[in-house]
C-alpha cells in the first residue's frame, strides 16, 4: 500500500468504561467513572476536559496499555487486550529512540515484526518526504527540532498503517507558530488519509478547529459531560479561527466545559 493510500478507517466503542486507581490503605482513586462514547470510521473526535479527569487514562485504555476495570472497549469491533501497531500512539512528548536516526526510527515497528520489505523501505521514503524530513533522514533526534521529531513520531507511527490515531495532547509543549505549523500538517494529512482520530486538548481553539466532534468529559471522576457536532466546513485552515462561526463554536465548548 502507497504511503499516500488511505488505510482502513477503524471505529471505537466505548461503553460503561471505569477506571479506579488502587491506592495503599486508601481509598482508591476513581479516574473514569463511566464513559460510554462512539467514534465514527474516519472521524476526527477530540476529548476534552480539566485536568485530571480521566482524559490520558481512556487513551492509555485503548491503546492497550492500561485495562479498564470495567466496560466495553472496542477498536475496529475488536475487544482491546493489550496494545497493537493497528492503533498509533503520539504522546505530547514524541517517543523516537534516541540512538537511532530518523530513517531506522520510522522502520523501527515494521523490522521488529519482522515485516521490513523492500515496499517498506519504499513506503518509509515516501512518508518522510510526506512530513518534510527527507533530508533528515540520518539525523539522530537530537539533531531535530520540536516540530521536526513530532513529524518523525508521525511517520513512524503512519508506517504502520494504524486504523486509529491516539494522541495525548501531542502539541502541547510547542511554541504557537510551530503548533500551528503541526496543526495544519495534521489537518492536511487527515484530509488525504481520513484516519479516525482521537485527540485529547486541553485546548478549546485546538479542539474547535481540528474536531468533527468535541467530547467533554466531567471534572474528576470523568464521565462523558457532553459531545458537541463542531459543524464548521472542511478543509479547515488555521485562517478560519477569525470568522464568527469558528468563535462561536469556541464559545459553545466553553460553555459547556464551565457549566
Ligand atoms: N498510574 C496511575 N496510578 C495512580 N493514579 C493514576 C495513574 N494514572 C492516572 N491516575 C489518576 O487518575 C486520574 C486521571 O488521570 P489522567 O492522567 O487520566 O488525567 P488527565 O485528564 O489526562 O489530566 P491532564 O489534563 O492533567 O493530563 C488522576 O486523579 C490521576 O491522579
Ligand atoms: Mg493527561
Amino acid at each position: 500500500m502507497s504511503a499516500v493510500e488511505a488505510p482502513p478507517a477503524t471505529g471505537v466503542r466505548l461503553r460503561e468504561v471505569r477506571k479506579t486507581f488502587s491506592r495503599r490503605r486508601r481509598p482508591g482513586r476513581v479516574a473514569l467513572d463511566g464513559v460510554s462514547l462512539d467514534v465514527a470510521p474516519g472521524e476526527f473526535l477530540c476529548l476534552l476536559g480539566p485536568s485530571g479527569c480521566g482524559k490520558s487514562t481512556l487513551l492509555n485504555i485503548l491503546a492497550g496499555f492500561t485495562p479498564a476495570d470495567s466496560g466495553e472497549v472496542q477498536v475496529g469491533g475488536r475487544p482491546v487486550e493489550g496494545p497493537g501497531h493497528e492503533r498509533g500512539v503520539l504522546f505530547q512528548t514524541p517517543n523516537l529512540f534516541p540512538w537511532l536516526t530518523t530513517w531506522q526510527n520510522v522502520l523501527y515497528g515494521p523490522k521488529a515484526r519482522g515485516a521490513l520489505t523492500a515496499d517498506v523501505r519504499d513506503e518509509a521514503a515516501e512518508l518522510l518526504e510526506t512530513v518534510g524530513l527527507a533530508d533528515a533522514r540520518d539525523a539522530y533526534p537530537h539533531e531535530l527540532s520540536g516540530g521536526m521529531r513530532h513529524r518523525a513520531a508521525f511517520a513512524r507511527v503512519l508506517i504502520n498503517h494504524p486504523g486509529v490515531l491516539l494522541m495525548d495532547e501531542p502539541f502541547g509543549a510547542l511554541d504557537a507558530i510551530t503548533r500551528a505549523g503541526m496543526q495544519r500538517f495534521l489537518l492536511e494529512l487527515w484530509q488525504r488519509r481520513r484516519t479516525t482520530i482521537v485527540f485529547v486538548t486541553h485546548d478549546v481553539e485546538e479542539a474547535a478547529l481540528l474536531g468533527d466532534r468535541v467530547c467533554v468529559l466531567s471534572a474528576p471522576p470523568g464521565g462523558t459531560k457532553a459531545v458537541l457536532d463542531i459543524g464548521l466546513p472542511r478543509p479547515r485552515s488555521y485562517e478560519d479561527t477569525d470568522t464568527l462561526a469558528f468563535v462561536n463554536a469556541k464559545r459553545g465548548i466553553r460553555e459547556v466545559l464551565e457549566r
